[in-house]
């Protein structure tokens, strides 16, 4: 049997970092509120021209090299971004370009924050026909980009960064299995209001920018993240305690609490990065991967539960071993 298995991860965030106090500055918050109520102390945002395939390409040429392969290897490329440089041609393809790889399949997908979640599931059903043997799957954002640095219920929540992952088929056991799933009839609680549909001149009159009702979506996230679970472990016949590793989007610590506490899991085996990194969307898995596995927390073999909530709604897990 082919399975994708995990052979390589990078990451990588801007070099400037904007801290809770620097936040103080802008709108009317505190640190104190920050912490407490999402866990964040700092995030990362880009430079004036930084693009989101910028952080992408960075993060997947640490992906490839520790996969130990070379790009033109790489014969699929998907990138979860809702952030993506243009319109067209896609995120994917730009990157394709930069790492001089030709002629494999190369799109974007967008399902928020669930796009890493999305992207892996959508690979491994590439690499189990045999349409591909190493796929490049990144989680790329630039949400400062679409932020309203005057709303502090938004801005003080997201930040910027990628991840990547490099999944390669395998006769041993990687990926067990995928859940993604959506309902659309959310679109109010979490949204950017506009977009082509509207004209450019709304775009460039800036009022393409994140808005949520940030109360709803939490009870949402933990409520569903519970239930996907709950379907995640029925769908493999395990365990709660089978479990090694959450790897959880890093939204806000008390949303990743709750589904520690529903797996009966320590926080010490869960992947925290949302008090460094914030928010970062489609990136926020892929990255906390990366971290865990560079300092040596998670090791090869062990079990691993990744799951998202974001914008759509959108919502998802994969069950993989490392
Ligand atoms: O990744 C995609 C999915 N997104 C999420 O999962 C995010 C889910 N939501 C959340 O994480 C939380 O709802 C937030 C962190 C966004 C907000 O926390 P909350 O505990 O739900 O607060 P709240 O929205 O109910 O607001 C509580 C109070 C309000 O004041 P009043 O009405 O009680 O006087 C807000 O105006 O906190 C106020 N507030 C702030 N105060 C200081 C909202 N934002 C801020 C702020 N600084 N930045």
């Amino acid at each position: 049997m082919t399975y994708a298995r995990i052979i390589g991860t990078g990451g990588y965030l801007p070099e400037n970092i904007m801290t809770n106090s620097d936040l103080e500055k802008i709108v009317d918050t505190t640190d104190q509120w920050i912490q407490e109520r999402t866990g964040i102390e700092q995030r990362h945002i880009a430079v004036e021209g930084q693009t989101t395939v910028d952080l992408a390409e960075a993060a997947s040429r640490l992906a490839i090299e520790s996969a130990g392969i070379s790009a033109q290897d790489i014969d699929l490329i998907i990138i979860a971004t809702s952030t993506p440089d243009k319109i067209f041609p896609s995120s994917a393809c730009i990157l394709q370009a930069r790492l001089d790889i030709h002629g494999c399949p190369a799109f974007d997908i967008q399902a928020v924050c669930t796009g890493f979640i999305y992207g892996l599931a959508i690979a491994e059903k590439f690499i189990k026909t045999g349409s591909s043997k190493n796929a490049l799957v990144v989680g790329a954002e630039i949400f400062s980009k679409i932020l309203n640095w005057e709303d502090r219920a938004t801005c003080v929540l997201f930040g910027d960064g990628a991840g990547a992952v490099v999944l390669a088929a395998s006769e041993e056991t990687g990926i067990l299995s995928t859940h993604i799933h959506a309902d659309g009839k959310y679109e109010n609680l979490l949204r950017v209001p506009y977009g082509i549909a509207d004209g450019y001149d709304q775009v460039k009159a800036g009022k393409a920018f994140v808005e949520m009702k940030g109360n709803e979506v939490f009870k949402m996230a933990v409520n569903t993240l519970g239930r996907i679970v709950d379907e995640t472990l029925a769908a493999n016949n395990m365990m709660k305690s089978d479990i090694d590793w959450l790897v959880p989007h890093q939204a806000n610590i008390r949303i990743i609490t709750a589904t520690a506490k529903k797996l009966k899991m320590s926080m010490d085996q869960v992947v925290v990065t949302v008090h460094k990194h914030g928010n970062t969307s489609a990136a926020s898995i892929p990255l906390a991967l990366d971290v865990a596995v560079r300092d040596g927390r998670i090791k090869e073999n062990e079990l691993l539960l990744f799951e998202a909530f974001g914008g759509g709604f959108t919502w998802g897990s994969v069950l993989a071993r490392f």
